[in-house]
């Protein structure tokens, strides 16, 4: 899970790689590198940590050129020093990866046998070298990359440079994604659009397996058994302005407050302008006759499929398994035929999720996905894909996404429902209008930014937090422990309320902050007595509740935050949002790189 870039053909290269790379930094940022071709020799500037280090090594030594590669790295293989950070390169060629060779201690051997010096620890040197004896080997430069691509196992996505070619690029891609950007007199290969988005908006993206061959004037497209093929070229709608922080500190902060117009742009595409009802989409499968749901995604994603299964197994009796990607994939699941396995990706490119999906597919499971990032591979593999409307997400704490996520699974219930002939015409429509009404209400809740911001200073001073929810606001309270870890470094445990008894309830202090999460729903009064169990033992706990909430419990507990009362099925969706500005304003009164935590990357390609 890396970002790489590739430019053929435009004067001054290295500062719109750099420009590319800082839209790809999402992807990760222990260390960041370039190569140009100057005067026919490969040239290469890296730096360890974030791109902020090359862009003051090329002020330093700036690097000419009209073309080249550029790479910002999430390290699988090798410690993120700059030693290890891509191009990695010979004499004769530079490469730049996205993905894992699996193979690579193999081909090291052999290489290293035949007088190869390996200099780095990664799995993408191999690459390069392995090119590079098909070169000595007097193949020319396109056909020792088919050559080399044959031999190489796992998942990537390459772009090569050879010295001396100042009009050739080859990419390729198995596994993890790669488009193809059509300029006027250059061409570019990146992960993603948003890379290239000030440079072009007419793409190709690579099919699984394909390869290119790139010149300033003309790309041309192989599949993965050589034979010439045509990609269709999309005009991409991401502009390079939605990538920008709008004024915010931080794009997590934008993101945050976009959840209004983003959760009603999405919930608009599946409702009825007209009636207001949830259209059904179009499904591959009659839902009536779906036996059983399998929901599988990773991170926060899954979190989202947990608050699904109550959804689905109350609203429309269907019977719901929900697993992690990485758990799913490995455990030997008896399907049921006809069965509908649901997957939910943010970046639709989280390599647990996809490889969970392939073997749902395998074992004959209907495949409907809901992804934010259309053409991403877990889109195109789904028999049906529902798109969260949410835009770009950049800040790599996912907050946006999740609550579209969570908007998108709740029209999916109602339509279950529905065709299930499991809930009344009066309780469709009153859910319908409760989520129709979700925007304004989160626009209510935005409101206590402040309050928030506030009391996230009496968090960034704990060491541990707990979480605690009852009901669809138990998987909230874990998104609300998560959200906070990752970006603060305060550990953080989220728990449904009931369980406290049965160990946690232990760790109760003074020093440990308890956030409850208590919309006054059919099993707020068993959160009361939870709450107040705490409460009895010196916990501080802050309530997020409603009026009615807040007015039973408010007395008993040390803080409040007062949400608009909804209809409990909505909840979740609201309650997502004061947990992550509480983890927000936690991690800024501590002073962590929010948008960018240590350690993780937006898109996790690797296993
Ligand atoms: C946490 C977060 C991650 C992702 C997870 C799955 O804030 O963003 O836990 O949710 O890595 O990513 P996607 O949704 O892209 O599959």
């Amino acid at each position: 899970m890396c970002g790489i870039i590739g430019i053929v053909g435009r004067e001054g290269v290295s500062e719109l790689l750099l420009e590319g790379l800082k839209r790809l930094e999402y992807r990760g940022y222990d260390s960041a590198g370039i190569a140009t071709l100057v005067g026919g020799a490969i040239e290469r500037r890296r730096a360890e940590g974030k791109l902020v280090n090359l862009e003051r090594r090329l002020a330093e030594a700036p690097l000419a050129g009209s073309i080249g590669i550029g790479h910002t790295r999430w390290a699988t293989h090798g410690g993120p020093t700059e030693g290890n950070a891509h191009p990695h390169a010979t004499d004769r060629v530079a490469v730049v990866h996205n993905g894992i060779i699996e193979n690579y201690q193999a081909l090291t051997a052999e290489l290293t046998q035949k007088g190869h010096v390996f200099v780095t620890e990664t799995d993408t040197e191999v690459v390069a070298h392995l090119i590079t004896d098909y070169l000595q080997q007097g193949k020319a430069p396109v056909e020792a990359c088919r050559l080399a691509f044959h031999r190489l196992e796992g998942a990537f996505a390459l772009a090569i440079l050879f010295a001396g070619e100042e009009n050739l690029m080859v990419g390729t891609r198995r596994g993890t994604p790669l488009a193809v950007g059509y300029g006027d007199d250059a061409m570019y290969l990146a992960s993603d659009a948003f890379a290239m988005a000030p440079l072009t908006n007419r793409l190709a993206y690579l099919e699984d397996g394909d390869w290119v061959v790139l010149t300033r004037a003309s790309a041309e497209i192989r599949a993965a058994d050589d034979t010439p093929v045509e990609r269709k070229i999309h005009v991409s709608n991401v502009s390079a302005a939605l990538i920008g922080k709008a004024g915010h500190r931080h794009f997590m902060l934008k993101e945050i407050f976009e959840q209004p117009q983003v959760i009603g742009d999405t919930i608009n595409a599946f409702v009825s302008a007209s009636t207001g009802a949830i259209a059904l989409p179009d499904l591959p499968f009659d839902p009536a006759k779906v036996p059983r749901l399998t929901i599988v995604a990773c991170g926060t994603a899954y979190y989202v499929a947990m608050v699904a299964k109550y959804w689905f197994e109350q609203v429309a009796r269907l019977p719901v398994d929900v697993d992690i990607g990485s758990e799913f994939r490995y455990r030997d699941t008896p399907f049921e035929a006809g069965g509908v396995a649901i997957f939910v990706s943010q970046s639709g490119e989280t390599l647990d999720t996809l490889e969970a999906l392939r073997h749902a597919k395998r074992a004959g499971q209907h495949i409907v996905s809901i992804v934010n990032v259309p053409e991403s591979t877990i889109a195109r593999e789904s028999d049906r894909v529902l798109y969260t409307l949410a835009g770009p997400e950049i800040g790599v704490a996912s907050t946006k996404a999740f609550t579209t996520q969570l908007t998108v699974m709740a029209c999916l219930v109602l339509a279950f429902a529905r065709a299930r002939g499991t809930i009344s015409h009066e309780r469709e429509a009153e859910l319908a209008l409760a989520l129709r009404e979700v925007p304004a209400r989160a626009a209510e809740v935005l409101r206590h930014d402040d309050a928030i911001q506030a009391l996230a200073g009496v968090v960034a001073e704990s060491r541990d937090a707990l979480y605690l929810g009852r009901g669809t606001a138990y998987p909230i309270a874990l998104e609300g422990a998560l959200k906070l870890k990752e970006i603060s470094y305060i550990h953080a445990e989220g728990y449904a309320a009931g369980e406290m008894k049965h160990g946690p309830i232990s760790l109760i202090d003074d020093g440990v902050p308890v956030i409850a999460l208590a919309p006054s729903d059919a099993l707020f009064e068993k959160v009361v007595s939870n709450i107040q169990e705490v409460a009895a033992r010196s916990g501080r706990v802050l309530l997020i509740s409603d009026a009615d909430g807040v007015a039973r419990l408010g007395s008993k507990v040390r803080w409040s935050i007062e949400l608009p009362k909804v209809d409990p099925f909505v909840a979740p969706i609201l309650y997502s949002l004061p947990v992550q500005l509480l983890a927000y304003h936690t991690a800024v009164a501590k002073g962590t790189d929010v948008d960018q935590p240590r350690n993780l990357a937006k898109s996790v390609t690797v296993e």
